[in-house]
């Protein structure tokens, strides 16, 4: 299959938003990572996105749309979501809510009784989906289990060939995917961690928000958690050890010529060897996150580079997101400092 390659122009959009009417698969920029979208009403259409991300069958997709009233025929809008979408939307929040009965194909949900949904901040993927009249599925545009784009060359390294369009609108400011909320169980319950946080998502509700990513809810299993987070994730192919900052002098004097490093401005200031292979993970959080899977996915296509050693976070904030797709693409692999030894 051709691929087009499309730019944010006004001529560019309408040509995708054909694409997608014509029941085809358009990939698409959101402030968070790329997607894969197809019209979610056509499950010809939906099928294709599956075959393109090589995506099991029952990890269920999310409803992109452009705006609140695109969705309100297929799920019901229930008062904890319209306090969310008022606070969040556009933005880096996915809501679970119940679907209106025989409204959303089953390819969609996985077979659930709920679907996910969301409305990115992106002016051009906004514009697009209202063009095309429907809300499109968006999986990230990568293949499955590796990690998420957050350019438009990325997808098209995993995608070309596979799919009709990329628009391109330049690279992702969040560079983690939109935190998922279950608003169809009892408690509110975080199943993915983003860039919306778990204290902010209390303070609009004004209720408890459990989060089912954390250690401890994993432990009792209580909450549901969403299918995606069974597989394994953002891996790419060369061994990943998670480092801790404090143990930067230390991974220093282990490092061979054939391993990567991915650390901070200030660490990689102090890197003694200047021809070791490394990534700026730059000077806050939030760079961080803008630059984890960039750098993951550089190095994987390094054909020399052996070992990726990448820095943690602090566990607060966007640093939550963070080192939850860093442990997913390490295996949970971990450099083990002197501490330790
Ligand atoms: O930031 C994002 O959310 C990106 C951009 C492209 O919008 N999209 C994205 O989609 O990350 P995807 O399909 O890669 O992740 C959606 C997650 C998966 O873990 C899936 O299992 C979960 O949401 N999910 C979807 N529908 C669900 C449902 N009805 N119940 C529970 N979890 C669900
Ligand atoms: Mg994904």
């Amino acid at each position: 299959m051709q691929t087009n390659y499309l730019m944010n122009t006004e001529e560019d959009i309408a040509q995708a938003a054909r694409l997608l009417q014509a029941g085809e698969v358009v990939a698409f920029p959101t402030e968070t990572v790329y997607g894969l979208g197809a019209d979610a009403t056509n499950d010809e259409a939906v099928g294709k996105v599956f075959a393109a991300k090589g995506r099991p069958a029952d990890n269920p997709l999310i409803m992109t749309v452009g705006d609140v009233e695109q969705i309100a025929p297929y799920v019901q809008i229930t008062d904890q979501a319209k306090q969310l979408m008022a606070a969040f939307w556009p933005g880096s929040l996915t809501m679970i809510l119940p679907i209106k009965e025989g409204m959303v194909s089953m390819l969609v949900t996985g077979g659930l009784q709920t679907a996910a949904i969301r409305m990115p901040e992106n002016e051009v993927t906004r514009a697009l989906i209202r063009q095309a009249g429907f809300p499109i599925v968006g999986p990230s545009a990568n293949t499955s289990g590796k990690p998420s784009p957050t350019t438009a060359a990325h997808v098209k390294h995993d995608m070309a060939g596979k799919i009709a369009g990329i628009v391109d609108d330049g690279p992702t400011q969040v560079g983690v995917e939109s935190t998922v909320i279950d608003l169809t169980a009892k408690t509110p319950t975080i199943l993915r961690t983003g860039a919306v946080t778990q204290e902010e998502l209390q303070k609009v509700l004004g209720v408890e928000v459990a989060d089912a990513t954390s250690t401890k809810s994993i432990a009792d299993d209580q909450a549901p958690k969403a299918p995606g987070m069974k597989y394994r994730h953002y891996a790419p192919d060369k061994d990943v050890y998670v480092f801790d900052p404090l143990d930067w002098d230390d991974l220093q004097t282990k490092l061979g010529e054939n391993d990567a490093v991915m650390a901070d401005e200030a660490l990689l200031k102090q890197l003694k060897n200047a021809d070791q292979p490394s990534w700026s993970l730059g000077e806050n959080l939030n760079q961080a996150s803008e630059n984890l899977f960039a750098g993951l996915r550089f190095f994987d296509d390094v054909p020399e580079i052996e070992k990726i050693y990448v820095e943690s976070m602090p566990e607060i904030g966007l640093g939550k997101a963070y080192n939850n797709r860093l442990a997913k693409a390490s295996g949970g692999r971990l450099f083990q400092g002197p501490e330790s030894e």
